[in-house]
């Protein structure tokens, strides 16, 4: 049993992702390897796109968050499917550019957007400019001025909402350094402050609770409580804004322990929610946008190593080390992220060793996992780590000038690359 569902195991044995062989994909392009099944993340994107089809009337667009994970052919693959992005940098916005992306499916994210930009982002047409905080406000205000146009906005509200996950990707509490409190009253003074000035249209709210969160009901709430705040700026303002943009955050299956609520559930408790609370507040139903980035990357993903030195230490652990660790998969040494793992080549046999997974940088914390669950790994076997399509790649880091791993998409028993593995001559291409 697979964490995820394109994950199955051919007659010699050996893991097979969306039914191509991964122990010769480790053979043609070499290790480590990010392989991305893109039938899969497709149907991710229909399955949410469909929710709000289904559940909503349409009246609604999904924003792939590409922060899990970003390229021109992602980006090309969300236009393909009719879908929005969330970009939250310059570097994202450029790449969604070279593929011509929609500005108007793109929100724009960031507590401390540069003016450079702001500028490239309006200049782009980007209609979805999320502002963070009242200097951002007036920094649009400004450059939309300049560039004789009404930037269109969104605010980020926080919505007090402590959703449990990891305190690294918690963004919903008070205490956060993204957003407009409601509660303490910022939230406010941010739309009184957008409705005054010359240069900006204020189109509605966003808010996003945190990552990885299994359970719906804190995003039911989050849109309960922003919708209070519609209501509330409704009556002091005289003013009904139309898009709730309700972020992303919904969990994945890491390991078999993990039990996210299917995504078009999410879809259909919001929805019901959204209806009842706007009836009761007497709102029109808003336009709602929702960001999932790790639910459509994330478990369409693996990563292939080859397994190295093995060092057992009597009394202790068994190290088993790989070419690659946290240079591409830094989420166990940041969160102690759990992860399912296998030996791609001996996918049939039993995990009958219990070793420590450990990367190879010079730093002890350089581990994939702990008390890890594996078949006996001998140099050369190929390690598979499951559901590594989000926040591996984009999270990649040249520590020890080790080269970032390409990325692989398989479709219909094919492979192609999507991005080239990194080169030494790439490593020193910008060095004096
Ligand atoms: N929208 C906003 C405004 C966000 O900040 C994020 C994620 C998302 C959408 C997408 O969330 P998702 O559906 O992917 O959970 N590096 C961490 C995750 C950080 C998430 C940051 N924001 C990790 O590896 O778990």
């Amino acid at each position: 049993m697979f964490v995820s569902k394109d994950l199955a195991v051919n007659e010699k044995g050996h893991l097979t992702i969306g039914g191509v062989d991964t122990v010769d994909l480790a053979k043609e392009y070499g290790t480590p390897l990010y392989v991305m099944d893109e039938d899969y993340i497709r149907q991710n994107m229909a399955l949410f796109r469909d929710s709000i089809d289904k559940y909503y009337g349409g009246n609604g667009l999904v924003c792939y968050a590409s922060k899990a994970f970003a390229c021109k052919e992602m980006y090309r693959i969300a236009k393909d499917e009719n879908i929005g992005v969330d970009i939250v940098s310059i570097g994202e916005l450029y790449t969604a550019m070279q593929v011509d992306f929609p500005a108007d499916k793109i929100c724009y994210h960031g507590n401390n957007k540069t003016r450079r930009e702001i500028t490239m982002a309006l200049e782009y047409g980007v209609e979805k400019l999320v502002v963070d905080n009242l200097m951002e406000l007036d920094l649009v205000n400004e450059i939309a001025g300049q560039l004789g146009i009404t930037a269109k906005i969104l605010l980020r509200l926080t919505p007090g909402i402590d959703a449990h996950t990891h305190d690294f990707i918690k963004t919903g509490k008070i205490d956060s350094k993204f957003g407009l409190t409601i509660q303490l009253g910022d939230a406010m003074e941010g739309v009184k402050k957008a409705i005054a000035l010359p240069h900006i249209q204020l189109l509605g709210f966003h808010c996003h609770i945190g990552s990885q969160i299994l359970e719906i009901s804190p995003f039911a709430h989050a849109a309960e409580v922003v919708l209070d705040f519609i209501a509330q700026v409704k009556k002091e303002c005289g003013y009904e804004l139309s898009i709730l943009n309700l972020g992303g955050g919904f969990g994945i299956h890491y390991t078999l322990e993990d039990d996210p609520d299917p995504y078009d559930a999410y879809m259909e408790q919001v929805s019901r929610t959204v209806k009842a609370k706007t009836q009761e507040l007497g709102l029109k139903l808003p336009y709602i946008i929702i960001e999932p980035g790790r639910s459509i990357v994330g478990p369409a993903g693996i990563t292939l190593h080859t397994v190295g030195g093995i060092k057992n230490i009597p009394g202790y652990r068994k190290y088993v080390s790989v070419d690659g660790g946290m240079t591409d998969n830094i989420r166990y040494a940041l969160y102690g992220s759990k992860y399912d793992f296998l030996l791609a080549n001996k996918a049939d046999q039993p995990k009958d060793d219990v070793v420590t997974l450990a990367g190879r940088c010079c730093e002890s914390g350089d581990l994939l996992g702990e008390g890890v669950q594996l078949q006996t790994a001998q140099v050369g076997d190929i390690l598979c780590t499951c559901a590594t399509g989000a926040y591996n790649y984009t999270m990649s880091s040249n520590y020890n000038r080790v080269c970032t791993p390409g990325v692989v998409f398989v479709k219909g028993g094919e492979s192609r690359v999507v991005i080239k593995a990194q080169t030494l001559e790439d490593l020193v291409r910008n060095d004096i």
